[in-house]
């Protein structure tokens, strides 16, 4: 079984190659390479010793696309392509609006013209509306975004749901991811920001490894155990057996699904840097410094429903996670850089 991966060369996308080769289908990968590098998937291919056919293509480019169609027989999907930071979005909203959703409709537009009916989505906890109580599940309020991304991701879910509406034959499944951290064992794949990181993780793994001097700790004056925000952290390798889990589950249901893809468990910053300082033995200084705007006190799922219908679970914890994480930034402190 053939599934096309859009935007597999990034951080959630490589990691899931690895996932699905080792599960015998074979990968397609379309990037266009604007945050990634062809390294990963040459490392993909180290790591499983399988191939990878890669195509260096925008997914908006309909041309293009169309082609990838024509010389391969494609029976699903997994849609990961898109940009994905969150304050550069508030200062280039036309980009992410335009990126994210000509993306995914020039893609489903030749999925419909090649009879490719089956799709899995990279969606967010993001589109959870901020005044849902925790934990949250996939029945919680959607909306009231804080930036463009997450109305990119909000109205995204809206174009599937309408889809799977007008014609039963779609089988779609939306993941809400939480928070993926860590990267994966081997040390050879992992997150490689290209300018200063935006998230918590490979902040602390770049001070850690001292390319940057000290932590910024955004408040610690929240309603939570230690004032500092409680996030579900959950491992990539975890995330990219979910989506596994996810290409089973399409194979065998049609209609549109959509599944959290969390830990269930809460832990703050100060939490973070604790376990990430314990297992690896390295300093993290920080400060502690005004919130971030657009921040909540707390997010974190019940990933409940993924257990029950996907059989999937998350099965690393904490201490993984930040392991993983250092493993990777140590033996690559430029990420795929050098
Ligand atoms: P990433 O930036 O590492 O990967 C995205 C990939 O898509 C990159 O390789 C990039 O080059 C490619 N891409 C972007 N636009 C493209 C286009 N028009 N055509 C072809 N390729 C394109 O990000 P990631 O962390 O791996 O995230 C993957 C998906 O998961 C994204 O859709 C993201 O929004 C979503 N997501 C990520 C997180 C997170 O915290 N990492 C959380 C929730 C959802
Ligand atoms: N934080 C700091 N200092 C930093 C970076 C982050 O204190 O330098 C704190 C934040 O205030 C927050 C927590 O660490 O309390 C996690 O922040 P991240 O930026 O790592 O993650 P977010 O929860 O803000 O957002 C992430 C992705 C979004 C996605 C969301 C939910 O960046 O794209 O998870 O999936 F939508």
């Amino acid at each position: 079984m053939s599934i096309l991966v859009t935007g597999g060369a990034g951080y959630i996308g490589s990691h899931t190659c690895i996932e699905l080769l080792n599960n015998n289908y074979d990968v397609i990968v379309v990037d266009n390479l604007c945050n990634s590098s062809f390294e990963a998937l040459k490392r993909v291919e180290k790591i499983t010793g399988k191939k990878v056919k890669f195509y260096e293509t925008d997914v908006c480019d309909k041309n293009a696309l169309t082609n990838i169609f024509k010389e391969n027989k494609i029976d699903c999907v997994i849609h990961f392509a898109g940009l994905k930071a969150v304050g550069e979005s508030v200062k280039k909203p036309l980009e992410y609006y335009y990126n994210n959703l000509s993306s995914t409709l020039m893609l489903l537009k030749v999925m419909k013209e090649y009879n490719v009916r089956k799709i899995v989505f990279s969606s967010s906890a993001t589109v959870y509306s901020s005044d849902n109580e925790m934990p949250l599940t996939e029945e919680c309020k959607t909306g009231n975004c804080t930036n463009p991304y997450g109305w990119t991701k909000y109205m995204g879910e809206q174009i599937f749901k309408d889809i799977a509406n007008s014609d039963s034959k779609w089988s779609i499944v939306l993941l809400r991811y939480f928070n993926p951290i860590g990267a994966h064992k081997s040390g050879l794949i992992g997150e490689s920001p290209k300018d200063i990181p935006n998230n918590l993780m490979p902040y602390i793994s770049q001070v850690a490894v001292g390319k940057l001097k000290e932590l910024s700790v955004f408040g610690n004056d929240y309603d939570t155990p230690d004032g500092t925000g409680v996030r579900d952290y959950i491992h990539v390798v975890d995330l990219a057996k979910g989506h596994v889990a996810a290409i089973d589950y399409i194979n065998k249901h049609n209609g549109l699904n959509i599944f959290n893809l969390g830990t269930g468990v809460g832990y703050s910053v100060l939490d973070m840097v604790k376990s990430f300082e314990e297992t690896t033995g390295q300093n993290v200084p920080y400060r502690i410094t005004e919130r971030r705007a657009g921040d909540l006190a707390s997010v974190y799922s019940d990933p409940s429903k993924s257990e029950e219908f996907l059989g999937w679970k998350a099965e690393n914890g904490i201490k993984e996670m930040c392991f993983d994480a250092w493993n990777w930034q140590k033996n690559n402190p430029n990420g795929y850089d050098e």
